[in-house]
């Protein structure tokens, strides 16, 4: 694991530097002072290799004379009175990942350059955090890992004026950190290790940052008549769970109303009898990602004892094909009294939802539901891998969770609700069926069926992160594979319109 430390601004004498360089006006003070020391050869590498400091460019200068350092890397921040904390963080990222060489030890310098936009303090925080969250890794079943296979680095140094400061402002931005983990590792995890039980345990484990965590077995379920979720479950020889964490962090509030966070949670999803077919089956492990960014959100929330009161409720089952498994055709009756008619197994986490989101609303009178879902494979049709979809019925809440979500580069884009879409949904036989038209706004009409649990009056958002879950390839704060998009919009949407 990287260890980050903050010192004030100095050069280090050996193994690996990271320079911020800007645009045009080029190196900061103590980079023009590390240049005359090395006789020049920062500005005439700038100059020979068309490195001009626009955001995020990269060189590397090896082994350069007159120093025991193994190397330089010059950072490009661009426009100096254009920098924000969100590139910073990307900064962070690039630094860690260009950081691949021998060194257990290197110093990124956030340099003080002329007319930063914002305190260097602040900038080397969002630095520190971005290089935390590039260098997660998952090797705990690689036994085999020759040592040049791992990373070297195990400390970044984050150099800068007024390092105190920074670090006290890195200091909640590594809770979130441990939030951002936490799901990586609970999604990246395959589904004999991670099925319901085992993930409930995994909750339990919050209980020590003041967290109460309340899990629902199969017979409390039963009991609540949560036949929608059950129904999805009974396939499985792993039994379901319905979690429940509450952050209860400000007890004074006017409105003692908490948010809710909803999460799918299917820690497999083979499509049960509807059965998938075999390629790419196994990605269906991260299909309880949405229940893991509301656990890593909590996670986050409690490490850094946000002012806010927060449930969040994830419905755990696991969907498989057997002799006890739903069919298609089963009609089904929700907490809600509603019933369903199954037609389609594969279908299941808009079933595991319908519980959830009711038992949320009937337990706690929410001020407002979020739920997050691995939905559908459509929503990955229409917006790639560079949006999730949001969908709501409350403009002010979808305002303030796609800002949130542009303020930490989790982008959501908004999808419309509407009756035509519902209309869809409706059964000869039962209050509604599990799916819509094929090849009509598959995304939409799965939104719509939540909708028809979702209280009136409750403003309530569904992100489908289907497309957004796990990394095919490497981004500037995320190693590809188990992404945790999620847990940093949801602490933001949090910090910027629940805390006080
Ligand atoms: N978990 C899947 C959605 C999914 C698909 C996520 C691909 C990530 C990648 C969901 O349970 C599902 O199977 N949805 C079906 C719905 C359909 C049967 C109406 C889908 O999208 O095909
Ligand atoms: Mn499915
Ligand atoms: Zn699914």
């Amino acid at each position: 694991m990287l260890k980050i430390t903050f010192s004030p601004a100095s050069l280090p004498a050996q193994q690996a530097l990271v320079l911020t360089v800007a645009e045009k006006t080029h190196l900061g003070e103590q980079g023009a002072q590390l240049d005359r020391k090395l006789g020049g050869i920062l500005k005439r590498a700038l100059e020979d290799h068309h490195f001009s400091g626009a955001k995020e460019q990269v060189l590397t200068i090896l082994t350069p004379a007159k120093t025991r350092l193994s190397r330089i890397v010059l950072l490009g921040i661009g426009d100096p009175a254009k920098v924000d904390d969100k590139l910073f963080a990307r900064l962070g990222g690039v630094a860690c990942a260009a950081l691949n060489g021998k060194d257990a030890q290197a110093v990124l310098l956030v340099d003080s350059h002329k007319a930063l936009a914002l305190p260097v303090a602040e900038l080397a925080a969002h630095a520190a955090f971005g290089a935390r969250l590039r260098s997660y890794r998952f090797d705990k079943y690689r036994t085999k890992l020759k040592p040049d296979q791992k990373p070297a680095l195990k400390n970044l140094t984050v150099a800068c004026a007024e390092a105190s400061k920074a670090r006290s402002l890195y200091a909640s931005l590594d809770k979130i950190a441990d939030g951002v983990f936490m799901t990586r590792d609970l999604v990246s995890e395959p589904a004999n290790v991670i099925y319901p039980e085992t993930l409930a345990k995994e909750c339990v484990e919050l209980k020590s940052l003041g967290v109460k965590v309340e899990v629902l077995d199969e017979k409390q379920m039963k009991k609540l008549g949560m036949g929608s979720l059950l129904g999805v479950a009974q396939g499985s020889v792993n039994p379901p769970r319905l979690v429940v964490l509450s952050w209860s962090g400000d007890p004074e509030a006017k409105d003692k109303r908490p948010v809710a966070f909803v999460g799918k949670g299917v820690t497999f999803d083979s499509g049960g009898l509807s059965l998938k077919p075999p390629g790419g089956m196994e990605d269906m492990k991260w299909d309880m990602a949405g229940a893991g960014a509301v656990i890593g959100a909590m996670r986050a929330l409690a490490g850094r004892k946000a002012k806010a009161n927060v449930v969040g409720i994830v419905g755990l089952v696991e969907n498989m094909p057997s002799g006890t498994a739903q069919r298609p055709g089963d009609v089904v009756t929700s907490m809600s009294g509603q019933t369903i008619e199954v037609l389609n197994t594969d279908a299941e986490g808009r079933l595991v939802l319908a519980d959830a989101l009711w038992y949320a609303q009937d337990m706690f009178n929410p001020r407002c539901v979020i739920d997050l879902a691995t939905l559908t494979g459509a929503i990955i049709t229409a917006l790639g891998h560079e949006y999730a979809g949001i969908f709501a019925n409350d403009d002010a809440l979808s305002d303030q969770l796609v800002k949130a979500s542009n303020a930490v580069e989790e982008p959501l884009w908004r999808f419309p609700l509407g009756e035509a879409y519902d209309k869809q949904l409706d059964s000869p036989i039962a209050d509604m069926k599990n799916i819509g038209s094929k090849g009509e706004a598959g995304s939409i009409t799965a939104a719509q069926f939540l909708q028809r649990f979702i209280k009136k009056g409750v403003p309530w958002a569904h992100l489908d992160i289907a497309g957004m879950a796990w990394l095919g390839k490497d981004k500037p704060l995320c190693p590809k594979g188990a992404s945790a998009f999620g847990v940093r919009l949801l602490d933001r949407f949090v910090a910027d319109h629940v805390e006080r």
